[in-house]
């Protein structure tokens, strides 16, 4: 049966609607529990941007689903929903395989997968590049993805000498293109200790050294043939899926699962501290080969608080750089006796945030990284809704019960040096983002402090049914950034989740 919620979903999207669930901050917002409570109503569910760098999870009766490279529509797959990968999706043709045998192992159908024809195609030396750039870049310089080959696989791209997904059908155009395109890249290797690129290329997503070539280093038969059998086994899923996908306008309902997030986004995020795709919602509409105006709701997930997994500067960081690691290596042992909620309260902001971190369960989905944890920005949220537009849904407020304080970061103090450029001088307020990772790792925040809630919401299922103190802080968010909630999640649960 259906339920309110259901209900008032269906009456408030109708028939023929394009959702786009993006992302406001820095990516782990949620959008996967969020895209999984819009199958109720959608037809199709399409992925058309980033790779198998994402972590989605869905959590449903207990059980708990991670999607990376597969559209989160497919735990919907025997009821007809189809999914796409479409067109600016880089595909990871072993992560999709292995994950499709993950969902089939619990009993979820896949027989309703698009793979775009023109999808981009992560091959093992884009991995190979990536997890080397990373180890050789010190501390300063390194960005801290994913390892999964997607700066590389993008800067093929760009460069105009990239496979794709088709190419995987056709052995020889295939050989082709990665002889030509190898030719440098291995001149490039053999000026590297060899010993050590043969030890990365025993990594298992480099399948165990099924690659290496003792005098070529990378083995282009075997890439070939691999490569050959992951098309065989994909055949009949890939597609002309921007042709579907506009044939279905209008008439289905389509909703588009954003992956990272807009302060990752190539050209709106903080720069070079980065993904390599365009992560905002028309990022997400022209990835998927379409206008963002056929996109009809576009929304924005938001976390109650903010988390960033990798690299790069982050003016709300609670307790400064990487203290969620420092928590997990200095505190939590010793503070195994006190209850979380004791610590979030602690005056140690360490402790605090490794305490947040801790209730909010952040840790990478795809890396097991710990995430870094912040307040709420509304700077950088002020930025990212002047891209993505106003309607948000926020995420994790049950996280914050029981906080007596909190933050919220109204405006930045920016404290570095003049920039005559922008302009911009020192001791100026912002109260929009200016996303260069050189301007944000001197912005100081300053903060408005809300006094929090102690009542268990987890069961909350309307705007009026929650804490007035937990009201008065999603009516600042909308005051101070401008923005329109329009849903909340108070859990993981798919249940979890109520319209304002
Ligand atoms: P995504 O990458 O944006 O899909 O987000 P992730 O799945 O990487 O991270 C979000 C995490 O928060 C997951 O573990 C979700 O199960 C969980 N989650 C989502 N919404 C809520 C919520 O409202 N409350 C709580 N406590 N957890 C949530
Ligand atoms: P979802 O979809 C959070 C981050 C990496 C790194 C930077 C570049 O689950 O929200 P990359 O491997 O893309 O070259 O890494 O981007 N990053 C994410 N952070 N959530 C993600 O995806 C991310 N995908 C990439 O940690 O800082
Ligand atoms: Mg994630």
């Amino acid at each position: 049966m259906e339920s309110i919620f259901e209900r008032q979903m269906r009456q408030s999207y109708s028939k023929g609607s394009t959702i786009a669930v993006g992302c406001n901050q820095w990516g782990d917002t949620g959008k996967g529990a969020i895209v999984d409570r819009f199958m109720h109503i959608a037809d199709i569910c399409v992925r058309s941007m980033g790779a198998d760098n994402c972590g989605h999870t869905m959590h449903v009766n207990g059980m708990k689903y991670v999607s990376h490279m597969i559209p989160s529509g497919i735990l919907f797959d025997s009821k007809g929903i189809v999914s796409v990968i479409a067109r600016d999706v880089a595909l990871n043709p072993l992560t999709a395989r292995l994950e499709l045998a993950e969902f089939t192992k619990a009993g979820i159908t896949c027989n309703n997968l698009k793979i775009s024809f023109r999808a981009k195609l992560i091959l093992p030396y884009h991995i190979l590049f990536d997890m080397l750039s990373e180890s050789k870049s010190g501390k300063a310089k390194k960005i801290g993805t994913t390892g999964r080959g997607v700066g590389p696989v993008f800067q093929d791209y760009i460069a105009r000498v990239g496979l794709t997904v088709g190419d995987m059908l056709d052995e020889g155009v295939m050989y082709q293109k990665l002889y030509h395109v190898l030719r440098d890249r291995i001149a490039f290797l053999k000026t590297l200790d060899i010993g050590m690129v043969r030890e990365v290329m025993q990594h298992e997503r480099l399948e165990n050294g099924l690659f290496f070539h003792s005098k070529h280093i990378l083995d282009i038969d075997a890439i070939v043939e691999r490569y050959r059998e992951h098309g065989e086994f994909f055949r009949d899923m890939i597609c002309d899926t921007e042709a579907y996908l506009k044939s279905q306008l209008g008439t289905a309902t389509i909703v588009f699962e954003g992956a990272q997030g807009l302060l990752l986004d190539i050209n709106q995020g903080s720069y070079p501290f980065v993904t390599s795709s365009r992560c905002s919602v028309a990022g997400i509409a022209n990835g998927a080969g379409l206008r963002e105006k056929n996109i009809t709701d576009p929304l924005g997930v938001v976390k109650a608080y903010v988390t960033r997994v990798g690299e790069g500067a982050f003016p709300t960081e609670i307790g400064g750089y990487d203290a969620v690691s420092t928590y997990k290596t200095q505190w939590h042992d010793k503070l195994v006796d006190v209850p979380l909620v004791e610590q979030i309260n602690d005056s140690n902001e360490v402790i605090q945030g490794g305490a947040i971190g801790m209730i909010g369960g952040e840790v990478g989905a795809t890396t097991g990284r710990s995430r870094r944890v912040g307040w709420l920005d509304l700077v950088a949220l002020r930025h990212a809704i002047g891209i993505n537009g106003s309607q948000i849904v926020i995420t994790k407020l049950d996280v914050l019960t029981g906080i007596k304080k909190i933050p919220v970061c109204t405006e930045y103090c920016y404290e570095g040096k003049d920039n005559p450029a922008i302009p911009l001088h020192t001791g100026q307020f912002l109260d929009e983002m200016i996303p260069e990772n050189e301007i944000l790792k001197h912005c100081r925040p300053i903060y408005t402090y809300l006094d929090g809630w102690d009542e268990d919401i987890s069961n909350v299922r309307s705007w009026t049914d929650l804490p007035e103190n937990a009201q008065k802080y999603l009516s600042l968010i909308e005051e101070l950034s401008g923005a329109k909630i329009v849903m909340i999640g108070v859990g993981p649960e798919r249940e979890q989740v109520f319209f304002t």
